[in-house]
């Protein structure tokens, strides 16, 4: 290996096979003291793979890890820990039935003079680490109990406290609001003038500008390059990710109202005490409703609302102008609705089943389980649309959890294409996916309004907000505060009504 004298952690001609596919084929990544590296690529490239790799969590075919120098054989991640090397991993690895406390010192309990583990100190310092995040929160209660954002934080404090020498990040950033953002970004940088490598994996591509010093990037399981990002511009950076220039599709001029369909949804004084207050909005067929608002302003609340999850306690849901019950669930899916939620780990997905059966089971449901569909009309079914979204899978057989995360999101939103549904809410489709993923999913949703279906994305994405809603309605502090239309939809409108002091908006 080519020695550097500021390299901390190389990997050289890194393989590594999972049946007949190559994720990483001769990978070559070197990480400097003191710098951001981003590490880039499509989903599927094989980021999370080479990441797991290099901190002992798979085991490679072939190829040589050093760290300082020295080679390393890592076959578990305590033995890349006890060098100094943090990682959160894309998926959330924490014990949820623990407490914050355990969570950020599993392994590393400090004990007393009597030998015993000191809750204390423990408590006093999870506090502690959690402040600098701006986290004030009960450290004694269940992590599950938390909202995924400050999962994620936690998660993320924890890997810093483990890294003396190394700190990886795959997708940190993915279910953090603003404000968070910039303070774990304010984060890396001391670690980082302190010397210690970042390596951070992002699909949005303005941190990468705001926040490293090299990226990587990574095509088809091969390195494309290792680059300093002031040689860099976005086109030139999307396309080593892309192998080609990307031709975003701007959208044509939407219908201005009462060129959409006729009203497929009327949602009337619907709310729930201490969730969302009471609202009214009538969706259209044939009509996209963008939801825009910050984390936590009621936006996912609204959609688990309308889904049944949670039970409105005010107002009532008309359906082609009857009034519905939607007691749960089963009942919207009967009624033709669909629900892509937020958080593919926590509601999404069933990490053990294969993409077949993830793919078809709201359809089965839908169907009734006495008709149950045979594997051929299953496996068919599944291939049609593993084929239309593009999902990158060695089979429709495989566990859905070893697709890269983008691949899952896909899944997902198959799962409830299959269903045919005529009312589909999507929860930040494109949260985590690459750039190339990103623009199939917006041409999709266009699509799908094309041939009729009624739809509601919430998104924090507001140029892609604009881009295909015919209205945009803004959620602040569990309220749904405006409606803009027409020439009203553009980001700096939205972002405006985000911002708008309370007393503004209501004047
Ligand atoms: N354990 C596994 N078994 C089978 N295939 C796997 C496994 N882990 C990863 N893969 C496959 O290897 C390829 C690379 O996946 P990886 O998760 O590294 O992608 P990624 O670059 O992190 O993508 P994303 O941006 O979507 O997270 C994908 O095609 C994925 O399906
Ligand atoms: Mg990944």
């Amino acid at each position: 290996m080519t020695e550097h004298p500021s390299i901390v952690l190389a990997a050289a001609g890194i393989t590594k096979t999972f049946g007949n596919h190559t994720a990483l084929d001769g990978v070559d990544i070197a990480f400097h003291r003191g710098e951001v590296h981003a590490l880039l690529g499509e989903n599927g490239a094989g980021k999370s793979t080479l990441i797991k790799i290099l901190t002992g969590a798979y085991i490679p075919d072939g190829g040589v890890i050093s760290v300082d120098g020295e080679n390393v054989n890592f076959t578990t991640p305590q033995q890349a820990q006890a060098l100094g090397i943090g990682t959160v991993y894309q998926e959330v690895n924490l014990l949820p039935n623990m407490t914050v406390i355990d969570n950020l010192f599993i392994g590393r309990q400090p004990t007393n003079r009597f030998g015993l583990v000191d809750k204390r100190r423990m408590e006093r310092e999870s506090r502690e680490i959690l402040t600098t995040y701006g986290l004030d929160i009960d450290v004694k209660a269940e992590l599950s109990t938390f909202s995924v954002a400050v999962q994620q934080i936690i998660a993320i404090a924890r890997a810093v406290e483990l890294s003396g020498k190394v700190l990886i990040l795959d997708e940190p950033t993915a279910s953090l609001d603003r404000s968070e953002v910039e303070k774990l970004f304010g984060i890396v940088r001391q670690l980082r003038d302190r010397g210690l490598a970042i390596v951070f994996i992002t699909h949005f591509l303005d941190q990468v500008f705001e926040l490293s010093d090299r990226v990587t990037v990574l095509r088809n399981g091969r390195l494309v390059g290792t680059q300093a990002i002031a040689s860099l511009d976005r086109t030139s950076l999307v396309r080593m990710m892309l192998g080609k220039d990307l031709a975003f599709h701007h959208p044509d001029v939407l219908g201005e109202e009462g060129e959409v369909g006729e009203t497929l949804m009327e949602f009337e004084g619907f709310g729930l005490t201490n969730s969302v207050q009471p609202f009214d909005l009538k969706i259209h067929r044939g009509e996209v409703v963008g939801v825009a608002g910050l984390l936590g302003s009621g936006r996912t609340e609204m959609a688990r609302l309308m889904f049944g999850i949670d039970h409105a306690d005010s107002g009532a849901i008309k359906i082609d102008g009857s009034t519905r019950q939607v007691r749960n669930p089963r009942e919207a899916v009967e009624l033709g609705f669909g629900f892509c939620p937020e958080d593919r780990k926590i509601d999404g997905i069933f990490g053990d089943l294969s993409v077949r059966e993830n793919i078809v089971i709201a359809m089965q449901a839908r169907l009734g389980w006495f008709k149950a569909l045979n594997r051929d009309e299953q496996l068919e079914i599944a291939g049609n649309f593993i084929e239309a979204l593009d999902i990158r899978t060695a089979s429709a057989e495989l566990p859905v959890k070893l697709l890269s995360g983008g691949n899952q999101q896909k899944v997902i939103l198959a799962r409830w294409l299959a269903t045919d549904p005529r009312f589909l809410i999507l929860d930040e489709p494109t949260r985590g996916i690459d750039v190339g993923a990103h623009a199939e999913i917006v041409r999709m949703i266009s699509r799908l309004r094309e041939d009729g279906l009624a739809l509601v994305v919430i998104s924090s994405e507001l140029d892609e907000i604009v881009s295909y809603s015919s209205r945009v309605v803004v959620m602040r502090d569990r309220k749904m505060v405006a409606e803009l239309h027409g020439a009203d939809i553009t980001p700096g409108v939205i972002v405006q009504t985000i911002a708008a002091q309370p007393a503004e908006a209501e004047a």
